[in-house]
Formats: structure tokens, C-alpha cells, sequence
């Protein structure tokens, strides 16, 4: 691909971030537009060490602003677009399920819009990508995997949202012959992953030494693969997917929620020096979350036989740098639980 100007939504969230860093650093021909509203989940702290790259630039912009967005395609002649931006936390769309429509599904619509509005008859020369989730297939039973002919099945408020943004960029493919592709994941873990989700709220409580809520009976089964892994795999489906494809992304790396929290005590207690067992002893069984998925797990053998993709980090590895990193950027993980995050915490929490 020749010089592009591509524009990164979502950007200064977790997987986001991590996606317009490889981006930044591996392509100094492209021009990166990171567009992103800031909301809780958004934070520049995660890109401090390439935003002052002259291939990267940052527009505050919330994707429900359809102006906004057209304006942001024709100031930076966007030639294709990265779409991360998203509410993304289950529980907050058991809670506010609106924000999960408006954003996940209006806001792709709008960006969509912008999109074909900008690129007109050109379409077939841009790409339109849309970074989804596994959680779009529902839930599984103790065997299967899913795979990219999965009927969705959405359980949330969140999968609802990201399965009918799914649909939209498909019509528009279908439709109006934009090139699209889009991909479904399995959970992400790593740096920058905000303390709302299990692994990074677990490292929180255990340095803070607060109670780690366990759901239901500990025995939901999550699909986990390294944040940096899931950036690598949107780079190569970026440059080499089949159009209007579909690919799935996973860690073939299957784990009981219980057992993935015995693992991250031991591993904390070794790193902390504390006694072999001292974690543990804050694991609290909590009242389940409604509508939660038994299982998720991905078949990647897709996109691992078509282009080549498979995870580069163990869990191990991945799990062990992930804490690391974590102890050594405690002042980030203040700087996120401040303020609104305390009322979540007491809201979530208080009365499981
Ligand atoms: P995140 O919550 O960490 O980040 C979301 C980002 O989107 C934040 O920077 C936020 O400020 C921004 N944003 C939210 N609403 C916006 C709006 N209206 N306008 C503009 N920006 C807005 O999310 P994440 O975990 O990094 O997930 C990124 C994407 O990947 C999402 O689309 C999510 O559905 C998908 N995904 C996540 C996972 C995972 O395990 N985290 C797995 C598969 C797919
Ligand atoms: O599968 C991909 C999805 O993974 C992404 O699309 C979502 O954006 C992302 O948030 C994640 O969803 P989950 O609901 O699987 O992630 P979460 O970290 O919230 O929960 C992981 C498992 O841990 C799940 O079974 C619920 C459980 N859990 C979670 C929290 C926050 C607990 O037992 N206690 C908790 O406090």
C-alpha cells in the first residue's frame, strides 16, 4: 500500500492505543489520525511516547458528531479508517444500555456515512475496518469454537450493540460496494487495559488489597490473548485481508475465570514478595452478572492459514509482563481511578 492517511478511532483507548503505536512506529509514510471522544475509557497518557510524532496526530471528536466527522475526512484526506471506538464494558451496558446504541451502533453509522460521503465514487479504493468482538456468537457449551459462519447470537446490551454495528458495515458493503473488512476477538489483556475489566481491576485490588468479585461460580471460560498480539493481527488483515471478509482473532488459550485468578494471585505474591497464598485469601464468590456468557472460544484457523497469523506471546509471558508493567505505572492506574472511577467502583460493587 502506498502512503495513507488512516484514521484511528477509538485510538486512545486500550486495544486503540496499542494499535496507533505499531502504526506510528512501523509506518512513517502513513499519516495516523487518532480520533477519539475521551470518554472515562480514553486516556493520552497511553500514547505520551508517540504523540509527538510527526506521522501522528490526535482530533477530539465524538463519532456521534456527523459534522465533526466529515469535517475530520476532508481536513485530513482520509483514505481509510480503523474503527475501535466503542463502549465496551458488559456491565456498564446491563446499566446504561442506551450509550451502548448510541455509540456503538449511531456513532458507526455516522462514521460510515462520512466514509462514503468523502470517498464517493471511489469506494473500492479505500477500506473501512471494523474492529468487532467473539461476543457477537453468544455463548458456548462446554466444547465448540466459534468460527466466522457463527450465527450471532448476542446475550448483552454490548453484543447487541457491536453484532448491529457488525450488520451495518456489512449492508454497507453490500449496499453501497464499500470495501470492509471486519474482524471478532476473543478478550485482550496487556498495558493500558482500564481497572473495569478482570485482569487489570484484579492487579488494582490485589496492590490495594481490596476484595477480588468472583462472578456466579468462577467457572466462565474466557479466550485471552495478548493486547499486542491483537495489534499485530489488525496490521496484516489491514494491509492483506480479502475484501468484505470476516476474520476471527484468538489466543487459543481457553481459561476458567477461577483458575485465571489463582494464577494472577500466585503470580502477584511472587512479585510482591508476600507469602505463597496472602491473594487468595481476598477472592470474594459475588452475585452473578445477568446474561452472562458460560464460554467463549475462538477458532483463528482462518485467518492463521490465509495470512499467516498466530499469537507470539505466551500467556505466561504476556500475563507476567502485564503485571509488570501495571506495578511499574502505578501513577497511571491512580491517575484512572480517580475521580468518576470511585463512584463506579461503589456503584458495581457495593452490593454483590
Ligand atoms: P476501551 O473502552 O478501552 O476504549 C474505547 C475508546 O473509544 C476510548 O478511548 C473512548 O474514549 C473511545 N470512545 C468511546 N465512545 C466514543 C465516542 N462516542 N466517540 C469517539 N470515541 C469514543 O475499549 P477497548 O477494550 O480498547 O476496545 C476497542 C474496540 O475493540 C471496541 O470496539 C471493542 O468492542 C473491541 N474489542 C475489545 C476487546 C477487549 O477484550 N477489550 C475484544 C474484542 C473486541
Ligand atoms: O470477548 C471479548 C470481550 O471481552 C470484549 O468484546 C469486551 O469489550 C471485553 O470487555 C471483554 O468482555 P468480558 O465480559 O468477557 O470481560 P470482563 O473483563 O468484563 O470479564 C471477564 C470475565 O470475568 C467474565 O466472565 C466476567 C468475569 N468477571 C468480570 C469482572 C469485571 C468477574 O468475575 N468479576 C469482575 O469483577
Amino acid at each position: 500500500m502506498s502512503s495513507r492517511n488512516i484514521l484511528i478511532t477509538g485510538g486512545a483507548g486500550f486495544i486503540g492505543s496499542h494499535v496507533v503505536r505499531l502504526f506510528v512506529n512501523k509506518y512513517p509514510e502513513y499519516k495516523i489520525i487518532n480520533l477519539d471522544a475521551l470518554t472515562y475509557a480514553g486516556n493520552l497518557e497511553n500514547l505520551s511516547d508517540v504523540d509527538q510524532s510527526s506521522n501522528y496526530l490526535f482530533e477530539k471528536v465524538n463519532i456521534l458528531d456527523a459534522d465533526a466527522l466529515s469535517q475530520v475526512f476532508a481536513r485530513h484526506h482520509v483514505t481509510d479508517v480503523i474503527h475501535l471506538a466503542a463502549e465496551s464494558h458488559v456491565d456498564r451496558s446491563i446499566h446504561s444500555p442506551l450509550d451502548f446504541v448510541y455509540t456503538n451502533v449511531i456513532g458507526t453509522v455516522n462514521l460510515l456515512n462520512a466514509a462514503k460521503q468523502y470517498w464517493k465514487e471511489n469506494l473500492d479504493q479505500h477500506l473501512f475496518y471494523h474492529v468487532s468482538t467473539d461476543e457477537v456468537y453468544g455463548a458456548l457449551g462446554e466444547t465448540g469454537l466459534f468460527t466466522e459462519t457463527t450465527a450471532y447470537h448476542p446475550n448483552s446490551p454490548y453484543s447487541a450493540s457491536k453484532a448491529s454495528s457488525d450488520h451495518f458495515v456489512r449492508a454497507y458493503a453490500e449496499t453501497y460496494h464499500m470495501r470492509t473488512v471486519i474482524t471478532n476477538c476473543s478478550n485482550n489483556y496487556g498495558p493500558y487495559h482500564f481497572p473495569e475489566k478482570l485482569i487489570p481491576l484484579f492487579i488494582n485490588n490485589i496492590i490495594t488489597k481490596k476484595p477480588l468479585p468472583v462472578y456466579g461460580d468462577g467457572l466462565y471460560t474466557r479466550d485471552w490473548l495478548y493486547v499486542k498480539d491483537h495489534a499485530l493481527a489488525i496490521d496484516l488483515v489491514f494491509h492483506k485481508g480479502e475484501k468484505d471478509e470476516t476474520y476471527n482473532i484468538g489466543g487459543f488459550n481457553e481459561w476458567k475465570n477461577i483458575d485465571l485468578v489463582k494464577l494472577l494471585c500466585k503470580l502477584m505474591d511472587e512479585k510482591l514478595g508476600n507469602a505463597p497464598g496472602t491473594s487468595e485469601t481476598l477472592i470474594t464468590y459475588v452475585k452473578d452478572r445477568p446474561g452472562h456468557d458460560r464460554r467463549y472460544a475462538i477458532d483463528a484457523s482462518k485467518i492463521n492459514k490465509e495470512l499467516g497469523w498466530k499469537p507470539t506471546v505466551t500467556f505466561e509471558q504476556g500475563l507476567s509482563e502485564t503485571i509488570d508493567w501495571y506495578l511499574s505505572n502505578q501513577e497511571w492506574l491512580n491517575h484512572v481511578t480517580s475521580g468518576a472511577y470511585q463512584s463506579y467502583y461503589q456503584n458495581m460493587y457495593a452490593n454483590r
